[in-house]
């Protein structure tokens, strides 16, 4: 069994050394943060990751937490890098985290350092270069993209639709890959490059085939067709499959934000311009938007209305807010003078200007409409007699197409899904503002 050192105690870094140390190794974890160290020495999880906590509990004896750099080199056969690259203001991937950890690396260094983060391709040359500018051509280089999602990354790291392995020396990928023993899977062995562009294209082609499905969902609602159905049609298709046809209110999160930006820009600066991502961004932008157009439909101006926003987690089983579409939602509904409330089973987020509550039922007291942001399972009950007599008027708008929109009609609410037929009788005529009379 192997040392592992692992840099960067967020998602990324603990899932991956607390399913390392379930494969038997010994795992060091290492951050900057000394308030998030403490935590996970006294035994407490610091992000909300279903599964995470069983595992660390499980592997306590063989795994560690420390602020010191020395304490996760020491003896350490691999140094995993899992820190944030967030983006710059260009739009690139910040590596100062990266670069850091190879700087801190010590001058006796023997380690193969394996790149987790997501970083720009060509990243890796850079840092064998610095490597062996700095004397360290004994330290070996290894790309290892993660592909795991939040909320289902323990299975996601220990059951993989693959491992990618990018090496420059065969040896230290063969390392890597043995890391993995007992992790059941294809493993695709490649060069660094292309083990850095696999990670940017596969994040890119899941965000493409989301706005795609979210503009197919778009003319669904002119022409009169229901994308659910429409998704489970192409789906069947073995050539297209099933996943990531869901259409929604757009796709947010720690990763595709940024990784589609980076993927756009690095082309950009490599002299390419990637007209289909810049597509793929753009429409994701307009699709957060378009829930307001929905509210105004039914509700006319949104000056003094009450919105409540029904999940504000980028998506279900996460406590994540980097990126949540329910920022901009907010903030948009507030821009219009809305009054803006809100409901998360886990997130707690302070959103200037949005008053939480503690259940859907607070949250909608007297709102005059609802909207399902995030996909919540709790949310499958919330319409109910209940519900709808609380409201001031019963509208639902259902981003994520969660609700069956029968039964929610049959109930008495009014209910416009997301690329779903719009019924006649779910205009709420009285709610609109009077149409002004043209001045003499
Ligand atoms: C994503 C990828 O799925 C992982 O493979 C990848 O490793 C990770 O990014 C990363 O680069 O670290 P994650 O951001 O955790 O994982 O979440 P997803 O489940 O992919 O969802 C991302 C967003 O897309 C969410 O806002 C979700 O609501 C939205 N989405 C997803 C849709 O709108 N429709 C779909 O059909 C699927």
């Amino acid at each position: 069994m192997a040392k592992i050192g692992i840099f960067g105690a967020g998602y990324v870094g603990l899932v991956t050394g607390a399913c390392f140390a379930d494969l038997g190794h010994e795992v060091v974890v290492r951050d900057v943060l000394p308030e998030r160290i403490e935590r996970l020495r006294a035994g407490e999880v610091p992000i909300y990751e279903p599964g995470l906590e069983a595992v660390l509990e499980r592997c306590r004896d063989r795994i560690s937490f420390t602020l010191d750099v020395q304490e996760a080199v020491a003896g350490s056969d691999f140094l995993y890098v899992a820190v944030g690259t967030p983006p710059t203001y260009a739009g690139d991937a910040d590596l100062s985290a990266v670069w850091t950890v190879v700087d801190e690396l010590p001058d006796d260094a023997q380690a193969i350092v394996v790149m987790k983060s997501t970083v720009p391709v060509g990243t890796g040359e850079k840092v064998r270069a610095a490597l062996d500018a700095r004397g360290l051509e004994a330290v070996g280089y290894v790309s290892n993209p993660e592909f795991t999602a939040e909320g289902t990354a323990v299975r996601d790291f220990m059951e993989p639709d693959r491992i990618v392995i990018g090496a420059f020396d065969e040896e230290d990928g063969d390392a890597v890959e043995a890391l993995h023993i007992g992790i059941d899977g294809p493993v695709v062995r490649t060069d660094v490059n292309s083990a850095e562009m696999i990670k940017l294209a596969a994040n890119a082609f899941l965000v493409t085939r989301i706005s795609f499905i979210n503009e197919i969902a778009n003319v669904c609602e002119l022409v009169g067709a229901d994308v659910k159905h429409v998704a489970e049609g192409i789906g069947l298709d073995h050539r297209l499959g099933p996943h990531f046809l869901r259409a929604g209110i757009g796709w947010g999160g720690s990763c595709f934000p940024k990784d589609s930006l980076a993927l756009k820009q690095l082309a950009a600066n490599s002299g390419y311009h990637f007209h289909l991502m810049n597509a793929v961004i753009e429409v994701n932008e307009l699709q957060k938007r378009r829930v307001l157009q929905k509210l105004q439909r039914h509700l006319g101006r949104l000056r003094g209305k009450s919105i409540a926003l029904l999940g504000l987690a980028f998506k279900p089983n996460t406590d994540d807010m980097r990126e949540a579409p329910s920022l901009v939602l907010a903030s948009r509904l507030i821009a219009e003078g809305a009054e803006v409330r809100g409901w998360d089973p886990v997130a707690r987020p302070e959103l200037p200007g949005v008053t939480l509550h503690d259940s859907p039922l607070e949250a909608v007291r007297d709102a005059d409409a609802a909207v399902i942001v995030t996909e919540w399972p709790q949310l499958l009950d919330f319409p109910s007699e209940e519900t709808r007599a609380a409201m001031r008027h019963p509208l639902i708008v259902d981003g994520r197409n969660l609700l069956d929109p029968d039964s929610v009609r049959a109930l008495g609410f009014a209910y416009e899904g997301t690329g779903r037929r719009i019924s006649p009788t779910d205009v709420l005529p009285e709610a609109a503002e009077p149409e002004l009379e043209p001045s003499e």
